[in-house]
C-alpha cells in the first residue's frame, strides 16, 4: 500500500474545500523554518561556485526566484557587497519581523567571517564544496569593510523596513508576489539571478528560463539548485513519475504550486535552446527503484541519466550574441 501517495491525494482532495485552502497556505508558508545560518551557507555557496567559474564575483544587482519565507539569501549577498536585490515568488510568504531578524544575524556570521556551515548541518544545501572555510580569497577584508560600513548596514534595514521604495537609495529591495510579469525588472539589469528548491516547482519553466535571460545583461549569469526527488509525495524518490497526470493533477488540487515534475535534462535543453552556455552541471545520483513498466506513460521514455538525477546544482552564463 503507497501510503504516501493516499495522503498525498487527501491534501490534493482537501484544497477544494473552501477555507482549507487558505489556511493550508497559511500553514506551510511557515514551515519552510530557514535560519540565518542556512541562508548564509546558500549564498556562500552560490558565491564561491561563481568564483570558481571565472564569473566576476561582487554582482551589484541580483535577483533571487522563490525565496519563501525569508529573504535572507539575499540580505547575504546585500553584505558581500551587492546593492540592488530583486525577490520574486508565487505566494507571498514575506515575513517583516523575520526577516529583520535573520539580517541581523547575517551582519553578526559576517562580522566575525564565519566558516560555511557545512553539509553534516545543512545536508540538502548543495553544492557539497572542497573546503568550508570563510572565503577571504573573495571576500577580502577591503571588500567587507566597505561592504558591512555600519551606514550601509542601516541602509540595508532601511531598505528591508521599506521594500519595494524606488527613490534613489544606496541599497534597495525589491518584492514582488505573485510575480508573473516580464515588466517587473528592466530588461538587461541584472548580474546574478539565483534559486535554491525552487525550479522544480515552476509550472511554466520556459517562460521563466526566458524571462531570466531577459532579465540579465549580455555575461550576467544564473545559479541554481533544483531538487527532481518527489517532496514525500511516493514511496520512493522518484516515484511522483509513476503517477497519471489525472492523479497528479488531484494531487496538486488547488495549490499554488506543487511540481512540474521535469527532469534535469528538460532544464538543460531549454536553458541551452533559450540562449545560455552551461559552465557547471554537478548532478547528485541516486538509484531508481522503480520499475519502467509502472512509470506513467509521457515518463517511461526518460534516459537512465534523468531517472538517477535527484538533484542538481547548475550555473549558467548569457551568451553575449545568439551567435556564440
Ligand atoms: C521549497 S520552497 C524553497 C524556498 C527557499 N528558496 C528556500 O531555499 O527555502 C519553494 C519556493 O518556490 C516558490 N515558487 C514556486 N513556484 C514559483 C514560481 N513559478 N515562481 C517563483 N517562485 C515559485 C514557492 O512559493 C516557494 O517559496
Amino acid at each position: 500500500m503507497n501510503f504516501k501517495k493516499y495522503i498525498a491525494l487527501s491534501r490534493g482532495i482537501a484544497t477544494y474545500i473552501p477555507g482549507l485552502h487558505a489556511h493550508m497556505t497559511q500553514i506551510f508558508g511557515t514551515i519552510f523554518g530557514r535560519s540565518a545560518r542556512y541562508c548564509y551557507s546558500r549564498w556562500l555557496r552560490h558565491l564561491t561556485m561563481a568564483h570558481k567559474n571565472g564569473f566576476p564575483n561582487k554582482p551589484n544587482v541580483i535577483a533571487e526566484l522563490g525565496p519563501g519565507d525569508s529573504l535572507g539569501v539575499g540580505f547575504a549577498a546585500l553584505l558581500s557587497g551587492s546593492n540592488k536585490f530583486y525577490a520574486f515568488d508565487v505566494v507571498k510568504y514575506n515575513n517583516p519581523k523575520k526577516n529583520l531578524k535573520i539580517f541581523d544575524e547575517l551582519v553578526d556570521l559576517f562580522k566575525r567571517r564565519e566558516n560555511i556551515p557545512n553539509e553534516i548541518r545543512f545536508p540538502e544545501v548543495e553544492p557539497y564544496i572542497k573546503s568550508y572555510e570563510f572565503p577571504g580569497h573573495i571576500l577580502t577584508e577591503t571588500r567587507l569593510n566597505e561592504a558591512l560600513r555600519p551606514e550601509r548596514i542601516e541602509s540595508i534595514r532601511n531598505a528591508i523596513i521599506n521594500l519595494n521604495n524606488a527613490e534613489e537609495n544606496e541599497i534597495q529591495i525589491f518584492y514582488f508576489a505573485p510575480w508573473y510579469n516580464s515588466a517587473i525588472i528592466k530588461e538587461e539589469s541584472v548580474d546574478m539571478i539565483f534559486s535554491n528548491a525552487v525550479l522544480e516547482h515552476v509550472d511554466d519553466l520556459k517562460y521563466t528560463y526566458e524571462l531570466l535571460h531577459r532579465w540579465l545583461k549580455p555575461g550576467g549569469f544564473m545559479s541554481h539548485q533544483i531538487n527532481f526527488e518527489c517532496h514525500e509525495i511516493a514511496k520512493e524518490w522518484n516515484g511522483h513519475w509513476t503517477y497519471s497526470d489525472f492523479v497528479w493533477r488531484l494531487i496538486r488540487g488547488k495549490r499554488s504550486f506543487l511540481l512540474n515534475r521535469d527532469p534535469h535534462s528538460t532544464h538543460i535543453e531549454l536553458m541551452k535552446k533559450i540562449g545560455f552556455k552551461i559552465v557547471c552541471d554537478i548532478k547528485v545520483k541516486k538509484v531508481s527503484k522503480i520499475q519502467r513498466k509502472k512509470m506513467a506513460p509521457r515518463f517511461r521514455n526518460l534516459s537512465e541519466e534523468d531517472l538517477t538525477t535527484s538533484r542538481a546544482f547548475i550555473q549558467a552564463i548569457k551568451k553575449n550574441n545568439w551567435a556564440e
